[in-house]
């Protein structure tokens, strides 16, 4: 008996505690009223160049949330804007954004199949690894592995980022430098046809 009861607190103890580092998506959703004006009530942002963040990985979602609050990756637009949320605020806001739908974009039919080939196949010559590799072949991304979802993501957002990676002006991708490597590789060209193809993935 006595066991028993033990063991059981044990798991609840454990219980609770797991439940302490998980997101709360209802709770997250009376956090984001001063983010809509950017990214959307439901994380679908209306403006090609404020990302999407609907349907985006809860991972990926808090780890750029912390790089931005601490300034790892700077964005000027939310200067302050994450100051007055601790950690557990940060993983109910990722939990509420990943329970959206996100909205589907189209692709531009002349640049997609340049965008496509990069996307599923990279470029030999040049040492360019295969989108689908990490970020998968549909796009959505490996949230347990903190690969972000890219799969109808504005072109004009994207294609920023790429550029950003490769000029050094977005650094928060680890030690590994993964994605500024991956952004050496690819000319203005191919940065703007990959990002379409992307658009239109679903
Ligand atoms: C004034 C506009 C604006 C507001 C308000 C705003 N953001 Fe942002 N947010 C941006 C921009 C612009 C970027 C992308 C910057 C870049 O180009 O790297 C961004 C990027 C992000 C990202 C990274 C997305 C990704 O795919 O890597 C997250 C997460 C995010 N914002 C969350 C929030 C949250 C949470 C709030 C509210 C507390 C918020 N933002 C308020 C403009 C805004
Ligand atoms: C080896 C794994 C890997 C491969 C291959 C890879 N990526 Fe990534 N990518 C990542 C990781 C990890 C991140 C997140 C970095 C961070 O935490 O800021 C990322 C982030 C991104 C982002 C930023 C998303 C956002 O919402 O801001 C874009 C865009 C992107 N990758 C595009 C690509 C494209 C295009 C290719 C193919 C040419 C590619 N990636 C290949 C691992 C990979």
């Amino acid at each position: 008996m006595n066991k028993l009861l033990v063991s059981l607190v044990l798991s609840l103890g454990v219980a609770g505690a797991a439940h302490a580092n998980q997101g709360d998506a209802e709770a997250g959703q009376g956090k984001v009223a001063m983010c809509a004006a950017c990214h959307g009530p439901d994380g679908n942002s209306p403006m090609p160049n404020f990302p999407k963040l609907a349907g985006q990985g809860e991972r990926y979602l808090l780890k750029q949330m912390i790089d931005i609050k601490e300034g790892r990756r700077p964005v000027l637009e939310m200067t302050g804007m994450l100051t007055g949320f601790d950690e557990q605020d940060l993983r109910d806001i990722a939990a509420f954004y990943n329970s959206q739908s996100p909205s589907l974009g189209v692709a531009d039919a002349e640049l997609a199949e340049r965008g496509e080939a990069i996307f599923r196949g990279g470029n030999l010559e040049t040492g360019l690894p295969a989108c689908i590799g990490c970020h998968s072949p549909t796009g959505k991304g490996n949230d347990p592995a903190g690969y972000p979802r890219l799969a109808g993501q504005h072109a004009a957002y994207t294609a920023k980022q790429l550029t950003d990676f490769r000029e050094g002006d977005r650094v928060n991708d680890g030690d590994t430098e993964v994605m500024r490597t991956i952004a050496s590789r690819l000319s203005n060209k191919d940065i703007e046809a990959v990002s379409n193809y992307i658009q239109g993935l679903r």
